[in-house]
């Protein structure tokens, strides 16, 4: 609703065809080891369907520049030009490599937000992430040592560290802290790639995640932070270069590098709009299935923070029609 005027469109209700063409277009390459291919159909897809969105939308969150990404580049103008105007924050395929190799939790993901409120990573590829459900929302910070955070989340729950669970991407550059984090008491649940999807289980209620912790990609903390400012929780962030060359851009480009950013400062104002499509079956959503007579299924997250409303969509896709208006694009 419009400052308690009458309801207007819910633009993620439209944004859900887009995810659900991106994730329908890449699940034709599940287990195929290729995940160049799987990621270029669904932007593929995701870029024609964008076009049936009327809106004034500029890619904010993108494939990258425009040198190096044909389409869906950061800056790329989207709609026809007709309100609202919005910054626009998509990844086709959260997952490439689950997708290639046919694990679960690969998403096709895409926000809107009022123009100006998405914070733009420039050259900060990673950024460190802490994310965790509204009741543990004070409790989280990147500056105090994550055992205090875990000491104060088990004593929240009213228990000890060895109820606190963390759901952490497994890389060598996180051995350290899952180092500390066992010797905290707490347990670790790792997952391989798909930060965004774990951000969404840590703030969601009974999925016995209580805390989202490493360092990934700042894109993914944008999406991530969007659909936080529907679900509710909080998701904070510091900029990680990865080396003195993107130390000194980001510097030179003004960024604060010690700088906490809060959800708030990823994704400003209070209209957000988010949609994800599963396309390989995950904790959050299921992926694309196929039929016995062929038809696909999608099952989708759509959500919008100004009224707050969270639907799953399931779809049934006719894969003979579907095939006739897309040319065998998708299905
Ligand atoms: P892709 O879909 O681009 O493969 O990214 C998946 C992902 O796991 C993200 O969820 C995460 O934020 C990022 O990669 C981590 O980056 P890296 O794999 O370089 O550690």
């Amino acid at each position: 609703m419009r400052s308690g005027n009458k309801p207007d469109r819910n633009l993620a209700l439209e944004l859900v065809r887009v995810t659900e063409s991106a994730a329908l277009a890449a699940s034709r390459w599940i287990g195929r080891g290729d995940k160049e291919a799987a990621d270029g159909a669904a932007v593929d897809a995701m870029r024609l369907l964008l076009d049936t969105v009327p809106m004034d939308g500029t890619v904010v969150i993108g494939e990258g520049e425009k040198d190096e990404a044909p389409m869906l580049y950061n800056g790329e103008a989207i709609g026809d030009g007709s309100p609202p105007v919005v910054d626009i924050a998509v990844d086709p395929l959260e997952g490439t490599t689950l997708t290639a190799r046919g694990f679960g939790g690969a998403l096709a993901v895409i926000a809107l937000s009022e123009r100006g409120t998405m914070f733009d990573p420039g050259p900060c590829v990673y950024m460190e992430k802490m994310a965790a459900p509204p009741e543990f929302a004070d409790l989280i910070s990147l500056e105090r040592p994550l055992g205090e955070v875990i000491a104060s989340i088990a004593e929240r729950k009213g228990g000890t560290p060895e109820e606190v669970t963390l759901m952490i991407l497994d890389r060598p550059r996180h051995e350290e802290t899952v180092a500390e984090v066992r010797a905290a008491g707490a347990s670790v649940r790792f997952i391989t790639d798909g930060d965004v999807q774990a951000a969404l289980l840590a703030v969601s209620e009974d999925t016995g995640i209580d805390l989202l912790w490493g360092i990934g990609g700042t894109p993914e903390g944008v999406l991530a932070a969007s659909a936080i400012k529907c679900l509710g929780g909080e998701l904070i962030g510091r900029l990680w270069p990865r080396d003195e060359g993107e130390r000194s851009a980001a510097l030179e480009a003004g960024y604060d590098l010690d700088r906490t950013l809060t959800t708030d400062d990823l994704v400003g104002g209070d209209d957000v709009f988010f949609a994800a499509t599963g396309v390989t079956d995950g904790d959050m959503l299921d992926g694309v299935r196929r039929l016995d007579g062929g038809d696909l299924t999608t099952e989708s997250l759509v959500m919008r923070s100004r009224s707050g409303t969270v639907r799953k969509i399931e779809a049934r896709h006719d894969r003979a029609k579907l095939r006739e208006v897309t040319g065998g694009r998708f299905g």
